[in-house]
């Protein structure tokens, strides 16, 4: 299993939702954050709205997957998220150890979707 954090433009969001869904992918939490990339937040800020210190309003994507789905996923971001200038944002997969559904007991790849 994999967790896939991902860092998106707000208004990428509804691509990426869609685009998950067309791929059997809806489980999905999502965080209104802000960040910075290797700009610092400076020569993007005609895309955002800039915040105090130089950090930029984003969404943040995640999604625990079972090993099937990483591909999918990652592809559903990248194309949903992608504008081809600079702050379209990140992907980070991290190892899934363990994932319970709270009301079963289920685990893992049961428990996943
Ligand atoms: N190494 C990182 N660690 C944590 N968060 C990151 C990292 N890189 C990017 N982010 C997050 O992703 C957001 C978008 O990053 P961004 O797309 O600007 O990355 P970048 O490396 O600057 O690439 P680009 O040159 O395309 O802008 C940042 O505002 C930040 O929230
Ligand atoms: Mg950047």
């Amino acid at each position: 299993m994999k967790y896939v954090i991902a860092i998106v433009q707000p208004d990428r969001v509804d691509e990426v939702l869609r685009r998950l869904n067309e791929k059997e992918i809806h489980l999905v939490t999502v965080t209104n954050v802000v960040g910075r990339g290797r700009q610092k937040g400076v020569a993007e800020v005609y895309r955002s709205h800039k915040e105090v210190g130089s950090l930029l309003k984003k969404v943040k994507l995640e999604i625990a997957v079972n090993e099937s789905y990483v591909k999918p996923t990652i592809e559903a971001i990248t194309e949903g998220g992608r504008t081809g200038q600079i702050g379209d944002g990140k992907i980070f997969v991290l190892d899934l150890l363990e994932c319970i559904r709270i009301r079963t007991g289920e685990t893992d790849g049961v428990a996943i979707g």
